[in-house]
């Protein structure tokens, strides 16, 4: 099969050649009596269709009109050729034989139609939007996104490490977790119930012993969620392999509703040993400046696509970013001109030190104020995680965002506390329960290094890459209250 991407690339390059392509009839007509068929064919390789031009003479089965019912797919050998006549097409595909086809049951039924339809009434189908151009281009994107990333940190000289989906501990401390538990305790129990009564006898204990689940208890024994970042296991990894990262899947229970959040998104995190504050400012910098670099080498069609359907400045963003040094400014700095601009801007929530600043402060400092990326560091601590290393002055921690036109905060990292007295202090102060962090404190019982690290949102960085509005459409199968099926 060649992809229909190669095909359109090679223009008229390719007429003559004999050819087997597959698809999805994205629409089609037949004309001329009946006798021939113009078929809009996609495979996914790129947004462009190939014109497939398939006559009754040669194919009897199924019939053309069957043939073109947008949606069904297509498996046919033929010769390319440049189209006669006047014709908006470059080359086309003269078919000769039809190898497969799945027809659609009822093309009237077809759920979605020719033309263009509203991204949020694409959610109602999931399984079938990929069809679609938009959700085509940005899963593309999101491919090229993930071979960038590990492409990026393997130059670094860093480790992929694969951190635990399943974990007892809450690592931003914030009590957005989802809980792990088994269905499979009730059936042991319904199992050892009937066992008793078969053996009354047999004593149950035993079993435990063994080293078997207990019937009582939970698999694991322990309270289990689902992780809410990776990034306590990591810096096990880094404080022992110096670069890591790690990158997977993260979930969090905020039921918030908003554009930006999701509740199980991919997160990229590394974790450098050695590394202070202003280091991983730099890998940040660095970081998403390779992936919009990366974008824009390899997704150049389909961001103008997006450039041209969605979002008119999504180039002209990837290439300021890919080529300006961010902005670095405190907090307290970014909160005292945020105070000075509320003359000209009113914002929903009230600027003062020790907020934690939401979506419309941190799109004003980076779209309005510095026009660029922004580095805001050195929070209060009262709104950062228990793990952020203290400053000197006791207020605030050695804690960084990447603020990005479109979208806010992209990444969010810190020093890490490595002074054992100060975090478990921290710890005890967050109302964490200690026993899920002994393995942590440990590695600042055994040989504590200053290290440091941060996470970025893979969704996020495609709603800022795509132009997009809404995270649930830049993520495969969206996850958000209300909404865990298919
Ligand atoms: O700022 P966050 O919560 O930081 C951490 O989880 C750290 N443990 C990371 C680290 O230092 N290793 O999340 C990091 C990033 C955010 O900047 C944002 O891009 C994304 O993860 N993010 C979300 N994306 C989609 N939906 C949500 N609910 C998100 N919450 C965070
Ligand atoms: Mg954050």
């Amino acid at each position: 099969r060649t992809p229909i991407r190669a095909i359109l690339a090679a223009t008229d390059a390719l007429a003559g050649e004999r050819v087997v392509v597959g698809g999805w009839v994205r629409a089609g007509r037949v004309q001329c009596g009946g006798t021939v068929a113009f078929l809009a064919v996609n495979d996914g390789s790129c947004h462009a269709s190939l014109q497939l031009v398939v006559e009754a003479a040669w194919v009897t089965h199924p019939p053309l009109a069957r043939l073109a019912a947008t949606g069904t797919s297509v498996l046919v050998s033929g010769v390319l050729r440049v189209p006669p006549g006047k014709s908006k097409e470059r080359i086309e595909l003269g078919v000769e034989a039809v190898i497969d086809a799945g027809e659609v049951d009822d093309p009237a039924a077809y759920p979605l139609p020719k033309g263009r339809i509203k991204l949020d009434r694409l959610r109602d189908f999931l399984h079938l939007r990929p069809r679609n151009d938009t959700i085509a281009a940005v899963a593309r994107m999101r491919s090229e996104l993930t071979f960038a990333t590990h492409s990026f940190f393997r130059e670094m000289g860093f480790v992929c490490v694969h951190t635990p989906i399943i974990t007892t501990d809450d690592c931003e401390g914030a009590g957005e977790m989802f809980q792990v538990t088994t269905l499979f305790s009730q059936a042991q129990k319904a199992d050892r119930d009937l066992r008793l009564k078969l053996a009354p006898h047999h004593d149950a204990d035993d079993e435990e012993e063994e080293g078997t689940v207990g019937f009582e208890s939970d698999f694991f024994r322990r309270q289990a969620f689902l992780t809410v970042s990776g990034q306590l296991q990591a810096e096990a990894y880094a404080c022992a392999l110096s670069g890591v990262y790690t990158f997977g899947p993260t979930f969090r229970a905020e039921n918030s509703h908003t554009s930006r959040h999701l509740a199980e998104f991919l997160m990229v995190e590394p974790e450098i040993a050695f590394a202070n504050l202003q280091d991983i400012m730099n890998y940040a910098e660095s970081y998403v400046q390779y992936l919009c670099k990366w974008l824009l080498e390899h997704c150049m069609e389909d961001m103008e696509f997006m450039a041209k359907t969605h979002d008119k400045a999504a180039i002209e963003r990837l290439e300021l970013v890919s080529s300006t040094p961010f902005e670095r400014v405190s907090y307290t700095k970014a909160v005292e001109i945020l105070m000075g601009s509320a003359g000209s801007k009113k914002f929903q929530t009230k600027v003062e030190w020790g907020i934690d600043l939401a979506s419309e402060h941190e799109r004003y400092l980076t779209e309005v104020i510095f026009k660029k990326p922004v580095i805001v560091y050195n929070y209060p601590r009262g709104i950062k995680a228990f793990y952020m290393r203290l400053n000197d002055d006791q207020k605030t921690v050695a804690a960084m965002d990447v603020l990005v036109p479109k979208v806010g905060e992209l990444i969010g990292g810190s020093q890490r506390e490595e002074r054992f007295g100060i975090l478990k202090q921290r710890i005890l102060e967050a109302g964490l329960p200690m026993a899920s962090y002994e393995f942590y404190l440990d590695l600042r019982r055994y040989g504590s290094v200053k290290h440091s690290g941060f996470g970025l949102g893979l969704e996020r960085m495609l709603l800022f890459a795509t132009g997009l509005d809404n995270i649930r459409d830049v993520i495969p199968f969206p996850r958000y209250p209300g909404k865990a099926d298919l």
